[in-house]
């Protein structure tokens, strides 16, 4: 494992603070997880205002929250031209998507997957809500006995010219408790669980957006 830290190319000083796969000051990779079957049938377009569907069209309702990072190697060196796809529930824990059996309440302001591609520098951003938490059918987990569900997570694959593309999923440091007993982090080590969270700021009050950084290590 490299132990070479972020020295160049860095968007801002907030961006090494909030590196969630900086692991003891290493770069290490994100643990990969399963697309699940609400990936998006075809390449969202290029955009990474999820909070509203047209411009200047109604809010999507949900907590704003600013989702940004860098795509990195383990040396740390940043990515430049990595296609960054994400998709996500809405306020109501509510995919947009052929294969979303739940039938509650879908915020049809929201755009509920985005994409970016990165700078010289490596950095991605998203301006996207905090996505609600969702039941799982009852196909998982009998093992446990209880009723599964995900915990609030964003759906992510990086493509890099040249690799396969990498499909992972993040969570978010302020459901310390409620990632416990979500259905893909608990059978997870306590360090591969930090490396799939994000940190997050909350903001002053809740109408500005809360921040929420992920370096994703590839
Ligand atoms: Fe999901």
């Amino acid at each position: 494992m490299k132990r070479r830290r972020f020295l160049g190319n860095l968007v801002t000083a907030s961006a090494l603070a909030g590196a969630s796969s900086v692991y003891g000051g290493q770069c290490i990779k994100v643990p990969a997880s399963g697309a699940g079957p609400m990936k998006p049938l075809n390449k969202p377009f290029l955009e990474n205002d999820l909070t509203r569907v047209y411009p200047n069209g109604p809010e999507a309702v949900g907590q704003k929250m600013t989702l940004s990072g860098q795509v990195v190697n383990e040396d740390c060196e940043p990515y430049s031209g990595a296609e960054v796809v994400i998709w996500q529930a809405c306020v109501n824990g509510i995919y947009n998507h052929p294969n979303e059996a739940r039938k509650g309440w879908r915020d049809p302001n929201f755009r509920y997957e985005g994409r970016y591609m990165t700078g010289d520098n490596g950095a991605y951003i998203f301006h996207t809500i905090l996505p609600g938490s969702y039941p799982v059918p009852a196909r998982a987990d009998a093992e446990r006995g209880l009723v599964a569900f995900r915990a609030p997570h964003v759906h992510f694959t990086v493509t890099i010219p040249g690799q396969e593309p990498f499909t992972s999923q993040m969570f978010f440091d302020l459901f310390e408790l409620t990632n416990r007993f979500d259905l893909v982090l608990y059978k997870k080590t306590e360090k591969q669980c930090a490396l799939l969270t994000a940190r997050v700021e909350e903001p002053e009050n809740q109408s500005l957006p809360m921040r929420a950084h992920f370096d994703i290590v590839i």
